[in-house]
């Protein structure tokens, strides 16, 4: 993985715990700075805010947030910075207008563990320590049960940080390379994603072939317990090559014509169903070819052919 390792960070300011700080500055107020902002101002916290575009502000001051006019004001506020942007490319035009030697960043926004890496790196030159952050939330309720904030970076600085961090959400730190975070984070991502969207392929199939959809929420309510029977299956399978039953492939194959004939007899898009028998038949031609069962987790892994 091309991550940077945390060892350049400056070291932490001595005699000072910076849990002390009671004052954040949180910059980029899209739905989940907007959340990370109005939980800190809820726990007490004194918290500077800014946004690139105007009308983001208001409603967090109303809470009690000071708005900073320029991103220099924000970023000479207070030590500790938390950023919640687009993208990491989105940091360096922000970041740049102020002076960030002494300063710790948390960047909370999405990215690749490269771009992160990357990231890391440009913060580190300009003297300042740096945190990689990645909520794994039920979208901005980041004080729901189940939401995370996956945490990489040096572990005594997340250390010095983790009672404020936590009172955003659950904390899991996840190492000192700064990649880390957003690896498990856009992992579970993928999967989040594909879920999102066959549900949504899910709900048409009923609704367009005359079913109801409060049944199909009801039948599948145990879902949750058979992925994670999966998961676990699938994840001892993967250490040993992938799941490498070559009639499972076939049916597997046949499994999804049937799903793209239900899709498409009611009118529904099976685009995505196509696509996961793809995978399928890649793997069948691979195996026939290699005269050996190819698991489909040797597609993703590039190494089939
Ligand atoms: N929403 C979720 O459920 C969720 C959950 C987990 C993680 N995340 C991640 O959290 C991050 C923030 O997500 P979000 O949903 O709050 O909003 P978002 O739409 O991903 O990001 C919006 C923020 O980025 C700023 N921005 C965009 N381009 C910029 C640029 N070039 N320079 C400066 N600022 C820029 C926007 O400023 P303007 O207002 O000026 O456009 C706004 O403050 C993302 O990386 C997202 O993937 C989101």
């Amino acid at each position: 993985m091309e991550t940077a390792e945390a060892t350049k960070n400056p070291p932490l300011p001595k005699g000072r715990n910076m849990s002390d700080h009671k004052s954040v500055t949180v910059m980029g107020l899209g739905p989940m700075g907007r959340a990370t902002a109005r939980v800190l101002l809820e726990a007490g916290v004194d918290v500077t805010v800014w946004n690139r575009s105007p009308g983001k502000t208001e409603a967090l001051a109303e809470l009690g947030a000071r708005p900073a006019a320029t991103a220099a004001e924000a970023i000479a506020a207070n030590d500790t910075i938390l950023l919640s942007l687009i993208h990491y490319d989105a940091m360096y035009g922000v970041l740049e207008q102020g002076d960030l030697a002494g300063r710790t960043v948390v960047n909370l926004s999405s990215d690749s563990p490269a771009n992160t890496a990357k990231g890391a790196g440009w913060v580190l030159d300009r003297g300042a320590r740096f945190l990689t952050g990645a909520y794994m939330t039920q979208s901005d309720d980041i004080r729901h049960p189940a939401s995370h904030l996956y945490v990489s970076g040096p572990r005594d600085l997340h250390e010095s940080l983790r009672p404020l961090l936590e009172l955003l959400c659950a904390n899991e730190y996840l190492g000192a390379d700064y990649g880390l975070a957003q690896l498990y984070y856009q992992a579970e991502l993928a999967m989040f994603h594909a879920y999102l969207a066959s549900l949504q392929q899910a709900l048409a199939m009923i609704e367009r072939s005359g079913g109801d959809i409060d049944t199909f929420v009801a039948l599948s309510e145990d879902d949750a317990g058979s992925r994670r029977d999966f998961t676990r299956y699938f994840a001892g399978a993967a250490k040993q090559g992938g799941w490498d039953d070559l009639a499972s492939l076939r049916m597997m194959h046949a499994g999804a014509q049937h799903v793209i004939d239900a899709s498409e007899d009611a009118g529904v898009d099976a685009a995505l169903t196509r696509t996961i028998q793809d995978y399928y038949q890649r793997a069948l031609d691979a195996s026939e070819k290699a005269g050996e069962t190819v698991p489909v987790y040797r597609v993703f892994r590039g190494d089939a052919a």
